[in-house]
């Protein structure tokens, strides 16, 4: 267990959380390819029927290199955000589901809202926790889309 006074630092690359003794206890940073079994076992257990794949990420990772974030804890990485800079877009956003409802989606959101003016996101109707999440994030429902 850890105690002690938490520093946070920050920088446009992260944002971590240090013990005194500079043990890193929770951070934000870009994704690595190191990451990528992490992020395919958070995404099929987070979308069972429509998880993106490994070459989705990779090239996600190649195309938004500093927008695609992943929140470690006690260096594990437990969820994942995905946007674009240039109109504030959320790709998609998933939590590891034993760690959720602890602030991590949040935490990733508002890293997203230092970036950009506004965010977007397209959330299934059907998906209740979402709409929830994003509510209280103080997201409105503006437009209805049906797949043709
Ligand atoms: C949506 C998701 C990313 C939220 O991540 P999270 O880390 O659990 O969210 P947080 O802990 O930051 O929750 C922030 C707030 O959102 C709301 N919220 C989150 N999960 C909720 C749930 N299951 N039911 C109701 N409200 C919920 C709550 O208001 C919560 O604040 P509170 O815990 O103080 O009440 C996560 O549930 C997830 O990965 N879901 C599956 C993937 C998905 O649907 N992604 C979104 C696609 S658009």
């Amino acid at each position: 267990m850890l105690n002690g006074t938490c520093e946070r630092r920050y920088s446009s690359r992260y944002s971590a959380y240090l013990y005194p003794e500079n043990k890193l206890v929770k951070m934000i940073r870009s994704f690595t390819h190191h990451d990528i079994e992490r992020i395919l076992e958070i995404e099929a257990q987070s979308f069972p029927k429509s998880a993106y794949n490994r070459i989705t990420f990779i090239y996600f990772s190649k195309l938004y290199p500093d927008s695609f974030l992943v929140y470690e804890k006690d260096e594990k990485v437990c969820g994942y955000i995905i946007f674009d800079r240039k109109n504030g877009h959320i790709f998609s956003i998933a939590v590891d589901p034993e760690y959720r409802r602890m602030g991590m989606g949040q935490a990733l959101v508002r890293w997203v809202s230092r970036k950009c003016d506004r965010m977007w996101v397209e959330v299934r109707l059907s998906n209740e926790v979402a709409k929830a999440f994003y509510k209280k994030l103080g997201f409105d429902d503006r437009r209805y889309l049906r797949w043709v």
